[in-house]
């Protein structure tokens, strides 16, 4: 059995051959869906998201790079957009690779696809350019297991000067019914709260969040020193675990729910109520920058895993 694959009409697809799939444009290279061996979506995408590459997508995976919201009192990204042009920039495909692996409760071996996506100073439109005039190479990449999906992103500094970026995997999880989710992983983490202005830092005291209105928070969550020591973020439904998100690199979270009024703000999100079957949990690098000196690079990345 063979991975099947396509990468037509600004598209990448892969499946597995036990049936887990993953899709990927070219615009933004924003995961658009992921699925399990049974068809089930993990990912959320509004009915109304633009795939055209009118404008970044709402839902799926939308990478931001290099500013997080935007940074008026920041001079090298200050002319950027919100979230920046990773997401609204066309990405190359650069390749895919598989590999096998045989777990532990198993003889047989399982199969995951690795799809690479990049973007360079060179391929970027003249108008993200001139906005943000460094030298740079991106890679992402997007790698589909059985119960898993990674995304991963290095950014190199290809100038002779260093610049600052910020990097956010800005996923939309998809979930039954936002009222019986709790979110665990975020105990005693400090966090800034965004509604309403942004707020100096407060620590969280309950072990479990959940979500009863809008939520836009940066958090900090208390890792140990080394890369084994990161504390998973966990999004329980209904008493069960449905995500475990593993932080690579990445010291922030955050968590996104618009609720009714900013969902009805926003002309690509629908349906109307389908904040209640999404949750945004973004893995990044968002408080403060990393100063990239001149050919040095950034690795960050997210697992998320889940279990049937
Ligand atoms: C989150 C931010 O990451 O993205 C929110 O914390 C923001 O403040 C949200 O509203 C969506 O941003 P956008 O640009 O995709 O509408």
């Amino acid at each position: 059995p063979q991975v099947t694959f396509s990468d037509d009409n600004g598209r990448v697809t892969a499946v597995l051959p036990t049936g887990e799939s993953v899709e990927v444009l070219l615009y933004g290279a924003t995961v658009i869906s992921w699925k399990d061996k049974n068809g089930d979506e993990k990912l959320w995408l509004s009915k109304a998201a633009k795939l055209d590459g009118s404008k970044a997508v709402r839902g799926g995976i939308p990478l931001v790079f290099p500013v997080f919201g935007t940074a008026p009192d920041h001079e090298q990204t200050s002319k950027l957009p919100q979230h920046g042009f990773a997401r609204t920039s066309r990405w190359e495909f650069l390749g895919k690779s598989t590999s096998e692996s045989t777990p532990a409760s198993s003889t047989a071996a399982d199969l995951s696809v690795k799809l690479d996506f990049g973007l360079s100073s060179a391929g970027l439109d003249s108008d993200a350019k001139s906005k943000w005039p460094y030298a740079f190479n991106l890679i992402y990449s997007v790698t589909l297991g059985r119960e898993s999906l990674t995304t991963s992103l290095v950014v190199s500094n290809d100038d002779d000067k260093p610049f600052d970026v910020q990097v956010l995997l800005h996923t939309y999880l998809r979930v039954k019914d936002i009222s019986s989710v709790s979110i665990t992983g975020l105990g005693s983490a400090t966090y800034i709260d965004k509604v309403g202005g942004v707020s100096p830092p407060q620590t969280q005291s309950a072990s479990e969040l959940t979500i009863s209105g809008e939520v836009d928070r940066v958090y900090t969550p208390k890792d140990g020193a080394s890369p084994t020591e990161v504390v998973p973020v966990t999004v329980v439904e209904g008493g069960k675990t449905k995500f475990t998100v593993v932080r690579d690199n990445l010291s922030n979270v955050v968590v996104w729910n618009p609720w009714v009024d900013k969902a009805n703000g926003l002309g690509d999100f629908e349906p109307k109520d389908g904040y209640k079957n999404m949750l945004c949990i973004e893995p990044g690098s968002v408080s403060g920058w990393q100063t990239l000196e001149a050919g040095d690079a950034f690795e960050g990345a997210q697992t998320i895993s889940f279990s049937y």
